[in-house]
């Protein structure tokens, strides 16, 4: 049950590690596009590679957040349920599967030409962070462990 626990946390960390990679390669594209219209107006070549990078940092944000995200929430559901985890946080972790459904359906709105909604996808991120990077918090399993407060304690103890 220990190792499921020590999973989960790791797990968490991966994913938060994901999560940060979309934001990293979303701005990366953003600012190859940006570059890429200045590069069109005077050089064709420049151009031309700063497109290729395009592909590449779009390509990993789909693929990170089609396949490998998902797959990691997923993992986590598990972990939850073999760490015996309260169900309240194994509702949670599925939660993120929840708001990953979500976001892609936000990033398809974007791509049918609605960006006013579609830029929810910003939001929804902020929303998957945060809960992510709290059940991480709130479920890790290295290191020390706070104690009970002793009030917490002698209140258990009264009947
Ligand atoms: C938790 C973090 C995020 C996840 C899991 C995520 C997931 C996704 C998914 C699944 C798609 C659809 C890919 C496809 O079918 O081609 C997508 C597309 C997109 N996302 Fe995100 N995203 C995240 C963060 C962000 C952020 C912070 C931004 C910008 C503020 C952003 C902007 C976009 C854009 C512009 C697209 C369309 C271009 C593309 O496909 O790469 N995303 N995202």
């Amino acid at each position: 049950m220990n190792i499921f626990r020590k999973a989960y946390s790791v797990g968490g960390v991966v994913l938060l590690l994901e999560f940060l990679t979309q934001f990293y390669v979303i701005a990366a594209s953003m600012f190859t596009t940006m570059s890429r219209q200045i590069a069109e107006a005077t050089n064709a070549d420049v151009a031309t590679t700063a497109l290729q990078n395009v592909e590449l940092f779009t390509a990993v944000h789909a693929v990170n957040g089609v396949f490998i995200i998902p797959s990691t929430i997923l993992v986590l559901v598990g972990l939850s349920f073999g760490a015996r985890y309260p169900w309240r946080t194994t509702a949670l972790t599925a939660l993120l599967l929840v708001l990953m459904a979500v976001q892609f359906a936000l990033a398809v709105i974007g791509f049918l030409g609605v960006p006013a909604i579609g830029g929810l996808h910003g939001i929804n991120a902020l929303v998957m962070v945060g809960l992510g990077g709290w059940l991480t918090w709130k479920s890790w399993a290295f290191g020390r462990r706070r104690l009970p407060s002793p009030v917490a304690i002698s209140h258990a103890e009264v009947p």
